[in-house]
């Protein structure tokens, strides 16, 4: 029998895995994809903004969000990435050459280097907090936020754990797309679901856990305002890895085969039912924590502070604590890892396409470089007075970290989710872009409002958030 022809795509395709190495599967891409978007942003980012945003009322704009303008926006990212299959600024750079449309590229990859400085310093904690736990040092007589005041005030271990932590995803990335990523996201992503499954459990039957529940999930509309929707809008983008590239980057590596539609739908699916399930683990464990629901707790600590709590609280003390506690944590560490290498592929990406960099030396001196960016987030809270208290917004002290995620992971993220909008619906052009998603997708139902959502709806409600933030900055508290 005759071999059958190879399709065009099937060309393009083993050309492509050859050069820059393609997903072993598409369950391999999704599992990596969601690798990249589960992470601190669900675990520690989520349930802080929902804390301090309101609860239900947070957690309803937030699955608006992604609905209406995460998936559309992840989806659009994805496909101009299989398409060009370059790095962000390659990507823009084929399909729009005119212009200076490719600075949003680049707006990509400095954001990236950005955020893994701070990422990497809370990623360190979760490293810090399995060394606490494992040597037993969260029993039920010590209080765990000052615990964390003194972990967070020692300068020498938020530099030694933010040290170790970077060198980890620095090794992940040198070892390349497929061994590097796939391998880790397949085993990690399903055991951080039972882990967390467990202590909802628990959480949700604690002493006092009514008022956090109903606080997560009755919602109240008239706390419903312009911060509770800039909060909840950014933290799409920084949960789902949007807005600077990575899953350009990630949509570089698939095949046109793969299905785009349900392979962001996975993704965003994914990681909102972690978000929302970590919302479940924290809040109801606040007034254990003697923290009152809906009183501003601001910090990045929040996390640290309450869940030890519920660690004590787990059965067959203390070795349940011990267990739990431990595995939490390094399940956290190991999601953060996933997440952080894809911020230090799309920089590593850039260098290797645009520049000509050998991988090894590209992904050492990104890490290097925001190594050393990260050291002041590091010692920002506590360890030097200076950086815990660089900016005052309407009484709030903002320490460096808190800055960096503003500034980078929420408003960034969506004015960079706002250039990807109008680069692929009106730069590239929407017709060009559902061609692309037809490849892997022949009928496209959703194609009619996917250009619809990109074209009109995104860009129009990020831009007002934006001109908002300009006129009352204090919004983004
Ligand atoms: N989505 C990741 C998280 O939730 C963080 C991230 C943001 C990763 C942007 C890549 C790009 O932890």
């Amino acid at each position: 029998m005759d071999k059958p022809e190879p399709s065009s795509s099937q060309i393009i395709d083993s050309a492509a895995a050859k050069k820059r190495g393609i997903w072993g599967s598409k369950l391999g891409f999704i599992f990596a994809a969601a690798g990249s978007a589960i992470g601190l942003g669900n675990i520690w980012r989520f349930p802080t903004e929902a804390a301090n945003n309101g609860g239900a009322a947070f957690l309803l704009i937030y699955i608006a969000c992604v609905l209406f303008i995460g998936m559309p926006v992840m989806l659009a990212e994805l496909t101009l990435g299989r398409h060009t299959r370059k790095d962000p600024v390659g990507a823009i750079r084929s399909v729009v050459p005119r212009g200076l449309w490719w600075l949003a590229g680049a707006l990509g990859v400095i954001t990236g280097l950005a955020i893994l400085s701070y990422y990497s310093v809370v990623a360190g904690w979760t490293l810090g907090y399995v060394v606490k736990t494992v040597s037993h040092t969260f029993t039920p007589q010590v209080d765990p936020a000052k615990l964390f005041g003194a972990f967070a005030g020692s300068w020498w271990q938020e530099i030694l754990y933010h040290a170790i932590f970077m060198a980890l995803c620095v090794l992940v990335v040198i070892g390349g797309v497929k061994a590097g990523i796939e391998r880790w996201s397949k085993i990690l992503m399903p055991t951080l679901l039972v882990v967390l499954l467990l202590l909802v459990v628990r959480s949700v039957t604690l002493p006092g856990a009514s008022s956090g529940l109903s606080f997560y999930l009755s919602p109240d509309f008239s706390k419903i305002n312009m911060k509770v929707v800039v909060a909840a809008l950014g933290q799409a983008f920084f949960s789902l890895s949007l807005g600077m590239g990575a899953m350009i980057t990630y949509g570089s590596y698939l095949s046109k085969k793969d299905n785009l539609v349900t392979s962001a739908a996975w993704v965003s699916g994914a990681d909102s039912a972690i978000a929302i399930l970590a919302g479940l683990m924290v809040l109801p464990a606040l007034a254990l924590a003697g923290i009152q629901p809906g009183v501003d707790q601001g910090g990045a600590g929040l996390i640290f502070a309450v869940l030890p709590r519920v660690f004590s609280q787990m059965p067959w003390q203390p070795y349940g604590g011990i267990i739990f506690g431990a595995a939490f944590f390094i399940l956290l560490a190991l999601a953060a890892l996933t997440s952080a290498v894809s911020l230090l592929e799309v920089v590593t990406a850039y260098l290797v396409d645009e520049k000509g960099w050998k991988r090894r030396r590209a992904t050492t001196l990104v890490g290097a470089v925001s190594f050393a960016i990260g050291i002041p987030s590091a010692l920002s809270l506590g360890a030097v007075g200076w950086l815990s208290s660089m900016v005052s917004l309407q009484g709030k002290e903002i320490g460096f970290l808190d800055l960096m995620d503003k500034l980078f992971g929420k408003l960034s993220l969506t004015f960079g989710s706002l250039l990807i909008c109008l680069i692929v619906a009106w730069a590239w052009g929407s017709d060009k872009a559902r061609k692309e998603v037809q490849n892997g997708n022949p009928r496209f139902v959703l194609g009619g409002l996917w250009v619809f959502l990109l074209k009109y709806v995104c860009p129009v409600a990020i831009m007002t958030i934006l001109v908002y933030l300009v006129v009352d900055p204090s919004v983004i508290r």
